[in-house]
């Protein structure tokens, strides 16, 4: 078919990971399989408008942020685009327009990475689509994340599913290194789960997650830790599956301090947690104590804290949140999330 120009839409949303991917092999190949929730309210949404070009001049792009032009965040995008031609030779052909914006604060803390490589990746596989309607939809969101992982490791998991598994692991059937998998049985209990990220602390990434992947070569504990998260893993599965939300609480506030105890014991070291991380983390646990509602956290590379409960405790959580946990919030600001279901054309 030739097609000379159109315009793709798509939001894609983030992702937060219960085990945690810190390490690759190689070029976007995780050290050990990962698996998260996708969330709902936090998405990037992208335009792609592309148009064919009259000659074969070099390849080039506009880029354009919440509708104005922004060159810092082009270098990355030109990275990405780079990386996937050889999948989608067809880019050479066209130029593009991306038009993108988040919907959750710009620096917030909140990586736009996940959800704004997914959302560049379902565009191209869009266009991939107009040229070959033979496509299937499989094929379709396979590559997607395929490309997506190219962009962002974790912006594999943010393309489609509920939960999502990310790396080769024996116990999860179709699993792969190159792309993320649904997971297929989700327990009632983890149906609509929350999550409500507190932003604790909205300034620069400290550890940018390229230098933070590589801190794993060479780390002391590497080894055993990608061990670790095979375990985790597997553990994690039997978890969604049976309900179980004690063991849920376990394996996911121990993969956080996990993810955080690597970047203290790598070379160099780094403290990512703020004072109200921690004085976060022991109010939920003296609430959980107190109440037995199975409220727990986990961490992104970063001092933000989220909130994980189950959707029939929400008032009473969000209660706590309010009394409780608002005060060491970066002005008071939070974020109440839900998981979601992945990707959308608009
Ligand atoms: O996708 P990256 O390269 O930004 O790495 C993400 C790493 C963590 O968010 C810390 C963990 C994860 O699995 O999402």
């Amino acid at each position: 078919a030739s097609v000379e120009n159109g315009i793709f839409e798509w939001s894609a949303p983030s992702n937060i990971a219960l085990v945690k991917y810190w390490g690759k092999k190689d070029k976007q190949i995780p050290a050990n399989p990962s698996i998260s929730f996708t969330l709902n309210n936090c998405k990037t949404v992208t335009r792609l408008a592309f148009a064919k070009k009259a000659n074969d001049g070099d390849f080039s792009f506009d880029l354009l942020f919440e509708g104005k032009p922004k060159e810092d965040f082009k270098p990355k995008i030109q990275k990405f685009l780079e990386r996937i031609f050889d999948y989608c030779p067809y880019l050479k052909d066209f130029h593009f327009t991306i038009d993108t914006q988040n919907t959750f604060p710009h620096s917030s803390g909140i990586a736009s990475s996940a959800s704004g490589m997914a959302a560049l990746a379902m565009n191209i596989m869009s266009l991939e689509k107009t040229l070959d309607p033979s496509i299937s939809e499989e094929y379709f969101y396979r590559k997607a994340s395929f490309l997506a992982r190219l962009g962002s490791g974790s912006a594999c998991r943010s393309v489609k599913g509920k939960v999502v598994v990310w790396g080769k692991h024996d116990e999860i059937e179709r699993s792969s290194d190159l792309f993320g998998v649904e997971f297929p049985s989700v327990h009632a209990h983890f149906q609509n789960y929350q999550d409500t990220i507190l932003l604790v602390d909205k300034g620069e990434k400290q550890v940018s997650s390229t230098v933070g992947h590589d801190l794993m070569f060479g780390h002391p504990f590497a080894e055993q830790r990608f061990l670790q998260a095979h375990d985790n893993l597997s553990a994690m599965k039997r978890i969604l599956e049976n309900g179980d939300i004690d063991g849920f609480v376990k394996i996911t506030e121990s993969e956080a301090l996990t993810l955080h105890a690597m970047m203290m014991t790598s070379m160099p070291y780094f403290i990512l947690m703020k004072p109200n991380t921690l004085e976060i983390i022991n109010r939920i646990w003296k609430f959980r104590n107190q109440t037995q509602i199975p409220v727990c956290f986990t961490l992104d590379a970063g001092a933000n804290v989220h909130v994980l409960y189950p959707e029939n405790v929400k008032e009473k959580v969000l209660q706590f949140i309010q009394d409780e946990l608002v005060g060491y919030c970066q002005n008071g600001q939070y974020i109440c999330d839900v998981i979601g279901v992945g990707a959308q054309s608009i």
